[in-house]
């Protein structure tokens, strides 16, 4: 059945739903283990090889290209007859660290010929080549706005990751022996990048359907980046990671369940899997309860109420581009089950070590902190948040026409969203739920303890040891709308709170037309 599948996604048609398939039914992921199925490619960008991926030179041949990203695959596969067509390829075996990657083949990656393999034109903007199901396009504009929101959590997290004294204990250098972090989706690779800097002494893999944009300048000899669709499985990593994270991916998963596996797989006993995610319900002024949507003609009566006339426009087109997802394969309502459950029942992890939290970040800078510095702290928060979503909302345009909106619709709700954001009406959040847990050490076992860092000898320790030991003891400044659940009781309290507030949905207008197209009315 996913031969077939697949093969469909190779030639560029749906890959996880046929016409007719209902809407909620999300396939079990394909495995690599599969004979059946074409290889996914993944591609490596090494860190001594000089990788820019040009967007602007998309399509043009007058351009000069880097040809160093490496393609790597653990066997030949569908695509290698695409391989076998373009010019002047050259694959050579084995690559470093993936030792147990048997039959592993690196390919030299030239943007202009290959570019057509990861990424497509759709609707004026460039979008992933590998998996139909994720709806963000992976182009400039895409990149600017990720960096803003990245630069917007890091901020509510006061690092690029919450609970720092865990994560830091878990990277503490261990003596012969370097320590690993893999980044699920990388996107822009900065979060990856960010990691490689900060711990010099492991080595970083981001991972993404898309090619990032690498600056050759800043590229850290410990970094490297692969493409690939995560859908495919994780097998080849297994037991290797002591750190893996992944942010804000959701939309392109085919079975969250199959994929947290996936990922706790990867870890070491002891490794910390981290988990970030959006939640698409938008919060009101007070924090705890979900603002309404805006309610549409098509709506229905009063029976229908998480609609209402002063509804957001925001939280109904991004809700709307979520149903124009799962229609292509993506399982965001498990997903938003999931992100609220929390590890404490992931089967390889020490539910002991289990927590989870969220950032409440606001649309837009109208938020009042205690004092002057917290309302800055706020409000520049606020800004990076609209800018974000200010971006964001269009390029959800193309997923919906796919799926049978058209564009006069699509450009009424954007003009109101706008106007939204633009005049702070209604106040609301934006929550980034985390999650995150240790693998046990063996099956039964608790994780093996939290490494600790040895108190440095002022006599014989250089200044900066001991400027890193005064870092680790300073209280963290604490950004206002942050929470962290230690327990599953406090976590399962917030998620029933969260949901009583949920009322009764709207059917969706995205998910009414494209029921409307398959039935061919
Ligand atoms: C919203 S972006 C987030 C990027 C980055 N993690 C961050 O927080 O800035 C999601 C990224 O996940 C990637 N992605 C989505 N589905 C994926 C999959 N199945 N396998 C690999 N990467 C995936 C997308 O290409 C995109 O770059």
């Amino acid at each position: 059945m996913y031969s077939s599948i697949l093969r469909q996604d190779a030639a560029g048609t749906l890959p996880f739903q046929t016409a007719g398939q209902p809407l909620k039914t999300n396939p079990p992921p394909p495995t690599r283990s599969d004979a059946s199925l074409p290889n996914p490619p993944r591609v490596t960008i090494h860190s001594g090889a000089k990788a820019r991926y040009d967007q602007p030179a998309l399509g043009s041949a007058s351009t000069t290209y880097a040809s160093s990203i490496s393609h790597d695959r653990t066997t030949r596969s569908a695509y290698s007859s695409m391989e076998s067509q373009a010019e002047g390829q050259s694959i050579r075996g084995g690559r470093q660290g993936r030792e147990h990657d048997e039959g592993a083949s690196v390919y030299s990656y030239n943007s202009f010929r290959d570019v057509n393999k990861y990424v497509k034109e759709l609707h004026g903007r460039i979008f992933n080549n590998l998996n139909d199901a994720y709806l963000l396009p992976s182009d400039e504009d895409e990149w600017a706005r990720l960096d803003k929101q990245g630069s917007a959590i890091a901020i509510a997290f006061n690092g690029p990751y919450p609970c720092p004294e865990v994560v830091e204990a878990v990277l503490l250098p261990e003596e012969g022996r370097t320590k690993r972090i893999l980044d699920i989706g990388c996107g822009t690779g900065t979060w990856a990048m960010q990691m490689a800097v900060r711990f010099p002494h492991t080595s970083v893999l981001g991972v993404d359907l898309a090619p990032p944009p690498i600056d050759q300048t800043s590229f850290p000899p410990n970094l490297s980046l692969e493409i690939d669709d995560v859908n495919f499985g994780l097998r080849h990593f297994a037991g290797q990671f002591d750190l893996v994270h992944m942010r804000c991916v959701s939309g392109g998963l085919a079975n969250i369940d199959q994929t947290i596996l996936d990922l706790q797989e990867c870890l070491r006993p002891g490794g910390l899997l981290l988990i970030v995610d959006g939640d698409i319900a938008l919060l009101n002024e007070d924090r705890k309860t979900i603002h309404p949507f805006i309610r549409l003609p098509e709506d229905g009566g009063p029976e229908i109420t998480a609609v209402s006339e002063q509804g957001s426009w925001l939280r109904r087109l991004i809700w709307e581009a979520c149903i124009s997802c799962e229609i292509s394969g993506a399982c965001l309502t498990r997903t938003d089950e999931v992100d609220d459950l929390g590890l404490w029942d992931a089967p390889l992890c020490d539910p002991e070590t289990a927590c989870s939290g969220g950032v409440d970040l606001p649309i837009g800078p109208w938020p009042q902190g205690k004092d002057l510095s917290e309302t800055q702290l706020l409000q520049y928060v606020g800004v990076l948040v609209r800018q974000n979503l200010l971006s964001i909302h269009r390029a959800y345009h193309s997923i919906m026409l796919k799926n049978g909106m058209d564009q006069a619709t699509l450009d009424e709700w954007s003009s109101n969203v706008e106007k939204e954001l633009r005049d702070l009406n209604p106040r609301m959040w934006l929550r980034f739920r985390f999650m995150m847990a240790r693998r046990r050490a063996g099956e039964g076992l608790p994780a093996p303890p939290l490494p600790t860092a040895p108190t440095p000898d002022p006599l014989t320790s250089t200044a900066q040891e001991l400027e890193d030991a005064e870092q680790r003891r300073r209280p963290q400044v604490r950004y206002p709308a942050m929470d962290i659940y230690y327990t599953r009781e406090e976590n399962m309290a917030r998620m029933r709170q969260r949901r009583s507030t949920f009322g009764t949905f709207p059917p969706s207008v995205v998910k009414t037309r494209w029921e409307k197209t398959q039935a061919g009315t």
